[in-house]
C-alpha cells in the first residue's frame, strides 16, 4: 500500500501493525487495529502517558463550535444530533465492527478522545455519553414480529389501492407481522428511511409519471444502506398508463442494492379492477409466505 493513498511513492513512511508501538521520545504511541471504523484499514492510536486515544473518526461528528473541548459546547442538543447523524451515516453499516472497536478500548483508562471530527471528548464531560450511545446504537435489534412496511406514492389513488391489497395479503400469510402502509407524501423521510433500515422486508409502489417512478420513492431508496440491505426481500408494484417504467426501474435499482426482489414486480393498468386487487393480495401473501419459509 506504500504510496498508494498519497500517490507519492517517494514519501518516507513507516507502516505500523496492530500492537506495534512507536517511541516519540518520552511518549510511546501504540496502535490498535480498528477495521471499518471507518476505513477498511482504520486504526486507533493510544498514548498511555496522556491517557488519550486518537480514534480515527470513531465517536466523532461533524460539529464545530469556536472551542476545542467538549466542556465548552453551548449547543448540546445540536451536538447530540450531530453525533447520531454521523454514527448513522458512517458507522451504522458496520455495527459488528463498532461492537468490537468498543471492546478493544474498554479497558483503556481513557481521559481524552481526539476523534478527528468534532469536539475533543473528555472523561468528565461528553466521553461517557458518546460511548454509551455507541453501545446502544450498535446493539443488535431485539427479536419481534416481522416488520414489513409498505411504502408508496399515488397521484390518483390507484397505486394506493394496490398498496392496501398487498398489505392485506401480507397479513393473510403472516397475521402477527407489523405491516403498515405509508404514503411517502405525508411522512418524515428520515423516519421512513430508518424504518426501511430496520425492516425484515418491505414493499414499495409508485405510479409511472413521465416514464419513471416518482421522486419521493427515489428519495427513500437513495438512502438505503447498501451494505446492510443485502438480501433484504422487496416487492415492487405500481399503476401505470401506457409505458409503465416505474416498476422495472425500481426493480433494477433494488437489484443493484442487492435486495432480494420478489418476482418481476406487479403492474396494473390505470384503475385496479377487483381482479387486479385480488392478484395484489395474493402476491402480498406469497411474498410474506416466502419470508416465513426463509426464517425456518
Ligand atoms: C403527468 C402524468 C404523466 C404520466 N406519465 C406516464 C408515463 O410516462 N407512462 C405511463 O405508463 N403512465 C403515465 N401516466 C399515467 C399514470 O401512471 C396513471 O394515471 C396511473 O394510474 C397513476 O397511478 P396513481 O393513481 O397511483 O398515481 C402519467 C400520468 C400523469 C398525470
Amino acid at each position: 500500500m506504500d504510496g498508494v493513498i498519497t500517490n507519492n511513492p517517494a514519501l518516507d513512511m513507516l507502516v505500523v501493525k496492530d500492537g506495534d508501538t512507536l517511541d516519540l521520545g518520552g511518549r510511546e504511541l501504540s496502535f490498535i487495529n480498528a477495521p471499518f471504523l471507518h476505513w477498511p484499514d482504520g486504526m486507533f492510536t493510544w498514548s498511555p502517558q496522556d491517557k488519550t486515544l486518537f480514534s480515527c473518526d470513531f465517536l466523532g461528528c461533524h460539529f464545530c463550535e469556536p472551542y476545542t473541548f467538549d466542556y465548552n459546547i453551548v449547543y448540546n442538543r445540536e451536538y447530540e444530533l450531530a453525533l447520531r447523524v454521523y454514527f448513522d451515516a458512517i458507522f451504522a453499516p458496520f455495527k459488528p465492527y463498532v461492537v468490537s472497536g468498543l471492546e478493544k478500548i474498554r479497558d483503556l483508562d481513557l481521559e481524552t478522545v481526539c476523534t478527528s471530527h468534532g469536539p475533543v471528548l473528555t472523561k468528565n464531560c461528553r466521553l461517557s455519553y458518546a460511548l454509551e450511545k455507541y453501545i446502544e446504537w450498535s446493539a443488535p435489534l431485539p427479536a419481534g414480529p416481522k416488520l414489513i412496511p409498505v411504502f408508496y406514492c399515488s397521484a390518483y389513488g390507484n397505486t394506493g389501492k394496490i398498496a392496501e391489497a398487498v398489505r392485506s395479503g401480507v397479513l393473510d400469510a403472516l397475521p402477527e407481522a407489523n405491516c403498515e402502509i405509508f404514503d411517502l407524501n405525508y411522512q418524515d423521510m428520515g423516519e421512513m428511511q430508518a424504518l426501511l433500515a430496520r425492516s425484515s422486508a418491505f414493499a414499495v409502489g409508485s405510479p409511472t409519471i413521465n416514464a419513471d417512478a416518482v421522486a419521493p420513492i427515489w428519495h427513500l431508496l437513495s438512502h438505503v444502506d447498501a451494505i446492510n440491505n443485502r438480501k433484504r426481500p422487496a416487492l415492487v408494484f405500481g399503476s401505470y398508463g401506457w409505458s409503465g417504467e416505474a416498476v422495472p426501474n425500481l426493480t433494477a435499482r433494488l437489484a443493484g442494492l442487492k435486495s432480494a426482489v420478489f418476482g418481476e414486480g406487479f403492474k396494473v393498468n390505470f384503475v385496479p379492477s377487483s381482479d387486479d386487487l385480488e392478484k395484489a393480495r395474493e402476491l402480498g401473501s406469497a411474498f410474506a409466505a416466502s419470508l416465513r419459509a426463509e426464517s425456518k
